[in-house]
C-alpha cells in the first residue's frame, strides 16, 4: 500500500517517488515542550518562494474583474438558499427528552461505522476547520486579495462568501463527530490548533495563476473525497450522515466550477501563462492542505491518516491522476493553441503525466503488497489501532 499524499514528483528526474519523510517530521513530545515555535506550530518554517507573478501580469486580473462578476459570483449561492450545518442536526430548541432521544438516534446509526471510517472523517474535518489558514493563502495572491477585509472587488467578495460557504463543512462534520461519541474531541481540537497554527505552503507563491490551479485542484479533491465518505456511511448504515458528506461533496463540486473556470479564462487571455502554471504546480505535486498536521504524538500523523483514506477508498492514488485527467480533459489542454515553445514544453509534460503517475503507483502497491499490514494508534480515536 503506498500512500496517495505522500508522494512527490520530482520536477528534475520527474519520478514519483514515496514521499514519506519529506513533509516535516514534527517534533516529538520533548521538543514541543523546549522550543517556543514548536510548542505552537508542528512544523518550522523552511525557505518559500514569493511574488513570483510579474507585477505587470496583475493588470490580467484587474481587466477581468467585470467578467469575474458576470461568470464567477453567480456560482455563489444566496445564503437564503443554503443550508446550514442545523437541517442536520439534532434539534436543541426541542424539550430536553426529545433532544436527547435525537442524540441517541444519532449514536446508533454510527454505532455500526468502522473506526477506520471515523479515522478518515476526522482527518477530512480537520483538513475543512482548518478554513483560516486557506483564506490567508487566498489573500496572498497577488491581484486578487481582498485589500480591506470588505473589498468590493469581484475577487473578494468571492473570497469572502466562499469561505463562508466552507465554513459550514467543518461546523457540521465537527458538531456531528462530537454527538457521536465515537472520537477524542480533545484530541482532535488540539490537532486542529497544531495546524492552523503551522498554516501551510501549497508553493503557490503569492501568484494567482498558481493559486487558482492549487484550488480547482483541491475542490476536486475535496469532491472525490467527501463523495466516498457519503458512500461508505450509506454503506455503513448512516443515511443522514450519507447525505452530510454528499451536500457538502457537492459544494464542493460547485466551487471547483468556479475555479477551474477561472484558469479557463486565464487560459483564454494568456494560454502560455496559464500553461505554464499548471506545469508548475503539477512538478510540485499537488499537496494536501492539512499535510502538516500534528496531535502532538504521532510526527507521521498525516501519512497514517493518508494511509487510512487510500486503503479504505476515500482518496487515493488512482483519484490524484483522475483528477488531473478531468482538468485536462476540461481545459482542453491537448488541443491547446497560441502556445511558445516553453508553453508548448509545459503542455506535453502535463498532457502525459497522468499514465505516468498510474505506472509508478502500480509498481509502488506491487512493492506495498509484499509488505506486511500493520496497525497505527490514533490518538482520535482514543489510541485504538487500525490498519494500514
Ligand atoms: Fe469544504
Ligand atoms: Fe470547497
Amino acid at each position: 500500500m503506498q500512500f496517495t499524499n505522500t508522494h512527490c514528483l520530482s520536477s528534475r528526474n520527474l519520478s514519483w517517488t514515496p514521499r514519506v519523510h519529506r513533509h516535516r517530521l514534527h517534533p516529538p513530545t520533548s521538543a514541543v515542550r523546549l522550543s517556543p515555535i514548536s510548542a505552537v506550530v508542528a512544523a518550522p518554517p523552511k525557505p518559500q518562494k514569493t511574488h513570483s507573478m510579474p507585477a505587470e501580469k496583475q493588470q490580467v486580473f484587474k481587466s477581468l474583474e467585470n467578467w469575474a462578476t458576470e461568470n464567477v459570483l453567480p456560482l455563489l449561492k444566496p445564503v437564503k438558499e443554503c443550508w446550514q450545518p442545523q437541517n442536520f442536526l439534532p434539534d436543541p430548541a426541542l424539550p430536553l427528552e426529545e433532544f436527547n432521544e435525537q442524540v441517541k438516534v444519532l449514536r446508533e446509526r454510527t454505532g455500526e461505522l468502522p473506526d477506520e471510517y471515523f479515522v478518515v472523517l476526522v482527518g477530512d474535518m480537520i483538513t475543512e476547520d482548518a478554513l483560516p489558514t486557506y483564506q490567508t493563502m487566498i489573500n496572498t495572491l497577488d491581484g486578487v486579495r481582498d485589500e480591506t477585509g470588505a473589498s468590493l472587488s469581484p475577487w473578494a467578495l468571492w473570497t469572502r462568501a466562499w469561505t463562508a460557504e466552507e465554513n459550514r463543512h467543518g461546523d457540521l462534520l465537527r458538531t456531528y463527530l462530537y454527538l457521536s461519541g465515537r472520537v477524542d474531541m480533545l484530541m482532535i481540537e488540539r490537532t486542529l490548533q497544531y495546524l492552523i497554527g503551522t498554516g501551510m505552503d501549497p508553493g503557490t507563491e503569492n501568484n494567482p495563476y498558481l493559486g487558482f490551479v492549487y484550488t480547482s485542484f483541491q475542490e476536486r479533491a475535496t469532491f472525490v473525497s467527501h463523495g466516498n465518505t457519503a458512500r461508505l456511511a450509506k454503506e455503513g448504515g448512516d443515511p443522514v450522515l450519507a447525505r452530510i458528506c454528499g451536500t457538502i461533496a457537492a459544494d464542493e463540486k460547485r466551487h471547483e466550477l468556479a475555479y477551474g473556470r477561472i484558469v479557463e479564462k486565464l487560459l483564454e487571455v494568456d494560454p502560455t501563462g496559464a500553461m505554464l502554471a499548471i506545469s508548475d504546480m503539477m512538478k510540485k505535486r499537488i499537496t494536501m492542505p492539512a499535510h502538516l498536521m500534528f496531535d502532538g504524538q504521532d510526527p507521521r500523523l498525516f501519512e497514517h491518516f493518508s494511509a487510512v483514506a487510500q486503503r479504505i477508498g476515500v482518496y487515493t492514488a488512482d483519484d490524484y491522476a483522475d483528477i488531473l485527467e478531468a482538468l485536462i480533459q476540461r481545459w482542453r489542454l491537448e488541443k491547446l493553441e497560441g502556445l511558445t515553445a516553453e508553453g508548448r514544453r509545459a503542455q506535453d509534460f502535463v498532457c502525459g503525466l497522468a499514465p505516468r503517475i498510474r505506472k509508478l503507483q502500480e509498481r509502488a502497491d506491487e512493492r506495498a503488497k509484499k509488505m506486511e499490514p500493520h496497525g497505527v494508534k490514533f490518538s482520535w480515536i482514543f489510541n485504538k489501532e487500525v490498519t494500514l
